[in-house]
């Protein structure tokens, strides 16, 4: 059976095609069939794909397809019989598209720093995942950690998890709370590195880049672990 993984979250900015390429990539260095579908009108994972056919030199193939548009769910739904695994990158605003991938996906990964302007988005998916529940009851959703400081990495997560906390509806405490929805922030996270920005731009994983930041390294194997047993239930 294939995974779908769509990585999502309303604010812009927040690690989304950084999660989703790095992903992918490790599913294929891993043995899998991995495809990535980009559903985002700026199409950078389009365009990672282009920078690594260009620059990337000898690395494995990556298929980047991008899809809009009503027929985007059973779009994935078909591609998913030719795939172990497909990532989702559903861009930076509340689309038809993102919720058609939330509907035919297994996990939606939510990339977040702990910065209030990005932590106050997280209601809204929350309360997202619960309309997309109705009809995709088995949807797991997880919050992955980005972007933390390097000396207040731990600090940076219990914020996050507290944040967590708050009503969905601040104007109905009862209704339920982030956590409620959404359980878990993984304990895998990045931490701010231009090891990021620099494999984006050569359209590697940090894994392939020579020389390789061992930090950034491991940060993405720990996602990809942690991220692939939530995906599996
Ligand atoms: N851990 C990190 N440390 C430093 N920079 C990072 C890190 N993760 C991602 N970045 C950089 O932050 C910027 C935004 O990341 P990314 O493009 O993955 O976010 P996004 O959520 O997909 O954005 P958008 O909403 O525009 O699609 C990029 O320049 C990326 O290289
Ligand atoms: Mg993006």
């Amino acid at each position: 059976m294939s995974l779908i993984i769509t990585v999502a979250n309303e604010k812009g900015g927040v690690g989304k095609t950084t999660t989703a390429v790095e992903l992918a990539l490790q599913a294929i260095a891993g043995g899998h069939k991995a495809c990535i579908v980009d559903t985002d009108h700026q199409q950078s994972c389009v365009k990672f794909k282009m920078r690594r056919e260009q620059l990337a030199g000898d690395v494995a193939k990556l298929k980047v397809l991008p899809l809009v548009g009503k027929s985007v769910g059973l779009q994935i739904r078909e591609l998913a019989g030719d795939f172990d695994v497909l990532v989702v990158d559903a861009g930076g605003r509340d689309s038809q598209e993102m919720r058609l991938a939330m509907l035919t996906s297994h996990l939606v990964v939510i990339p977040t720093s702990a910065k209030s302007l990005e932590t106050d988005g997280l209601n809204k998916m929350a309360s997202l995942i619960n309309e997309v529940r109705l009809q995709n009851p088995a949807l797991a959703a997880v919050i992955l950690p980005t972007r933390l400081g390097a000396s207040s990495h731990s600090a940076d997560r219990q914020i996050i998890i507290d944040e967590c906390r708050r009503p969905i509806d601040p104007d109905h405490p009862a209704g339920g709370t982030i956590a409620d929805v959404v359980p878990t922030v993984l304990m895998a996270h990045t931490v701010w590195r231009n090891a990021f920005d620099r494999a984006y731009t050569w359209g590697k994983s940090v894994l392939e880049m020579d020389p390789r930041d061992p930090k950034a390294v491991s940060e993405v194997l720990g996602i990809y672990r942690e991220v692939m047993e939530a995906a599996n239930g």
